[in-house]
């Protein structure tokens, strides 16, 4: 247990103290939680649920698994049978465990990353090689490769192109490839495209993973809702262990992100309120001296003024806005910070005038 690191956060705790003692209050701009409401279709079909007294199925229901494929076909251009659809309880408790799972030893991940794909190697007792040049690794074996497009924290967009390299890559070498897809409906100035897309695996999904989640999509955070599909025979693995392990997404939950899935309203809704933020927000940033690097998709500016990260963050505290430091995502971020659109409208209203 003790090869963990201590929990990034924590660190950030002064900051939030200085931008809370702003008069018109913080600005909370580093976490990235949603702020808007639960859509009422999901809200309703959770209610409708409640009376659940029964173990739920850990493969979930078909009306689920055949919603999250419905969705995946519709939206994304990508085919999956329903049997290779599995509930996650969110999507961070399958990126931890993932290695565990497969029995990796040697996993790779993006130079600048979500931390728990370390924490997940870390747990398995594996190496982490953190890289964006997969040829940079030598002949060295890996087990699993994960990639993150759109990016967290840098809102980059993979292409194609890009993807179909590391597939081939890790097809060569035997390796599985697990693509975290949690910000896939949230393109701006590009377009993201699955692993599982024809035209990056060539039509066969062996050896492959998406990892999806209702958090953002759906403002489904506090449900605890995701799925991973691919692979179909390597989904049936991953469902036996969790079987065992009593990973079970709870049946109301189950019944509410089906209905999430089989609907794009709401998630339409919500990319309005997210575009509209940051339509604002980024030339705030901008002229307050920020430059906005990638930044294309998903729900954060990947932003520096040259300073430290540090530096950036206690600046911006000083106004009572709140970032995240770029170091927390990797070394290569330490002259940059993340900054969410994930505030109310008000609030982002708030930030850009003190922007000013
Ligand atoms: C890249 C990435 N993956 C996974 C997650 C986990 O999302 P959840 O567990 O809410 O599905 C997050 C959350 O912010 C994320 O940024």
């Amino acid at each position: 247990m003790n090869n963990l690191p201590d929990f990034p956060w924590d660190k950030l705790e002064p900051h939030k103290r200085r931008a809370l003692e702003h008069p018109d209050g913080i600005v909370d701009l580093s976490v990235g939680t949603p702020v808007d409401p639960v859509p009422q279709v999901v809200q309703e079909a959770l209610v409708k649920a409640a009376d659940s007294p029964g173990y739920p199925l850990t493969h979930g229901t078909r009306e689920l698994r055949e919603a999250a494929a419905g969705w995946l076909a519709r939206r994304h251009g990508v085919s999956v049978g329903e049997q290779a659809v599995l509930p996650l309880i969110g999507s961070k408790e399958f990126v931890a465990w993932l290695p565990t799972y497969l029995g990796a030893e040697h996993v790779a991940l993006p130079e600048l990353a979500y931390p728990t794909y370390d924490v997940g190697a870390r747990l398995a007792g594996a190496k982490a090689s953190a890289t964006d040049g997969l040829v940079a690794l030598g002949p060295e074996p890996v087990d699993l490769v994960w990639v993150n497009s759109p990016s967290n924290p840098t809102g980059r967009v993979l292409p194609a192109e890009h993807l179909r390299k590391v597939v081939e890559w890790a097809r060569e070498r035997g390796a599985i490839v697990a693509s975290d897809e949690c910000y896939i409906e949230l393109g701006w100035e590009a377009e993201p495209i699955s692993i599982l897309h024809p035209d990056v695996c060539g039509g066969s999904h062996e050896g492959l993973l998406a990892v999806h989640s209702l958090s953002k999509r759906s403002n489904l955070a506090g449900y605890r809702a995701g799925f991973v599909t691919g692979d179909p025979a390597l989904v049936k693995r991953l469902l036996e262990i969790r079987k065992h392990g009593g990973m079970i997404m709870p049946a109301p939950v189950q019944a509410a992100m089906a209905a999430a899935l089989a609907d794009d309203a709401h998630a339409e809704e919500q990319r309005e309120r997210y575009s509209a933020r940051r339509a604002v927000l980024r030339p705030a940033l901008e002229k307050a001296g920020w430059t906005i690097e990638h930044s294309e998709a998903g729900l954060y500016f990947w932003a520096s003024n040259g300073k430290d990260c540090w530096t950036q963050v206690a600046e911006l505290a000083e106004i009572g806005i709140l970032a995240a430091p770029g170091d927390f995502y990797g070394a290569a971020g330490s002259s940059h910070i993340r900054i969410a659109v994930t505030a109310t409208d008000e609030r982002i209203s708030a930030a850009v005038r003190r922007l000013q």
